[in-house]
């Protein structure tokens, strides 16, 4: 797998995306409390060392990490089948981590959600479990308990298919190890996002966390014994996570750019419950859900040959199929199925759900000519934000042998 390949040009812009950082600073501003006392007031069993040490004007280092979205395979790439997925660029997790006092141990500032806490007080949050991972990780290296604030915004909407979750752990592990001195390769980022990921969603494939990680368009394909996930309890130690079975992941090769509007049902949907009810259904009906995921992964492998070849058109059908199969899967929803129909009735060439399903967003493959018109009509229909993203054309560069 190349490195992030810098001719990689993938472009989103948010349609009426809102973001008030004054009211967030605002809101920090009117409890009069510093962010060490804020801590302290939310999470009463910290006792501060005292006497504060003075500090000196901290070193910091930021990361950010894109979003992502499933152009096709979704849920079948669990159960081994292909999926393609894609960046995107133009939305973004960003993460802080910054020096502190000395003996005040880690703190980690969740700005959208206005939540503040300290790792030693919420060892078991999603959040303070990746830090740790990631420390025991570089162990070698760091053999001390860092002094940090970890500050984390992003303007990805949460549990909306769109890799949020999977966007801030990477934009958290980027920041630390850069922090701490340590430049992870994205396959090591990524299988440490992954830990943290079958930690809190049961059966991952794995596709978010790469996608995230290489920030290019990837064909991903779960095989052998990574598989062997689905069977098993989800808890894997992150270093293991590094070593075994690896998916098969390449870079995916676009001929010709193309357009996707976004349409977000404005419904959150953890991935977990969508993903553990078809497994539910996938156990008392094996061969019924083996062949549906059987046709997904036939339309992805077409999906592929059509954009190597540039062939955009003939992509919107493969698109509206998928998002048939996945009707019958039983992870769509009224919203998704209103905003699929209203895009395709508006000449979209294809549309589908994007993501885990039962709410979050879809997709509407667009030509110049009705973008507009799709657009409206998602608004039209429902949608609470639509965004535009233009998949530039994208061939990787052959790997050095
Ligand atoms: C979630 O983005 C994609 C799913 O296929 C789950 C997974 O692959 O882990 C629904």
């Amino acid at each position: 797998m190349p490195r992030r390949c810098p001719s990689l040009r993938l472009r989103s812009e948010i349609i009426g995306l809102k973001r008030d950082r004054k009211t967030e600073r605002a809101s920090d501003a009117a409890t009069g409390l510093t962010e060490d006392q804020q801590l302290d007031e939310n999470h009463m069993p910290y006792v501060s060392p005292s006497p504060r040490l003075p500090v000196s004007p901290s070193r910091s280092t930021s990361a950010s990490a894109a979003a992502k979205l499933i152009l096709c395979g979704e849920h079948a790439v669990v159960y081994g089948r292909p999926a393609i997925a894609l960046p995107l660029a133009g939305i973004r997790a960003h993460a802080d981590v910054a020096d502190s006092q000395v003996g005040s141990g880690i703190a980690v500032h969740a700005r959208d959600l206005h939540r503040r806490w300290r790792v030693a007080n919420d060892p078991n949050g999603p959040i303070s479990q990746l830090i740790t991972s990631v420390l025991s990780y570089l162990e070698d290296q760091v053999t001390f308990t860092p002094d940090l604030r970890v500050s984390i915004s992003s303007t990805i909407p949460i549990a909306s298919g769109m890799g949020s979750g999977a966007a801030v752990a990477t934009a958290i592990v980027r920041a630390l190890t850069g922090h701490l001195g340590r430049q992870l390769a994205p396959a090591e980022i990524s299988a440490l996002v992954y830990a943290s990921e079958q930690r809190f969603h049961g059966t991952p494939s794995g596709i978010d966390n790469t996608v995230i990680a290489y920030e290019q368009p990837i064909w991903f394909l779960r095989t052998g014994d990574s598989l062997n996930n689905l069977h098993r309890p989800s808890i894997t130690p992150p270093c293991a996570a590094l070593v075994p079975h690896p998916p098969l992941i390449e870079p995916m090769s676009i001929a010709s750019p193309f357009t996707l509007l976004i349409g977000e049902t404005g419904v959150r949907s953890a991935t977990r419950l969508p993903v553990g009810e078809v497994r539910r259904r996938w156990q008392a009906e094996p061969a019924r859900y083996e062949a549906l995921f059987d046709q997904v992964g036939a339309i992805v492998t077409q999906a592929r040959a059509v954009l190597e070849q540039g062939d955009i058109a003939a992509l919107g059908p493969l698109l509206s199929q998928n998002h048939m199969l996945l009707q019958q899967i039983g992870v769509s929803s009224p919203q998704l199925d209103a905003l699929v129909g209203a895009a395709q009735a508006a000449g979209a060439l294809g549309a589908k759900l994007s993501g885990a399903g039962w709410g979050g967003v879809m997709l509407a493959l667009v030509a110049p000519d009705t973008r507009a018109r799709v657009l409206a009509a998602l608004e039209q229909a429902g949608a609470k934000r639509v965004s535009a993203t233009v998949v530039n054309e994208y061939r990787p560069k052959p790997s050095a042998s």
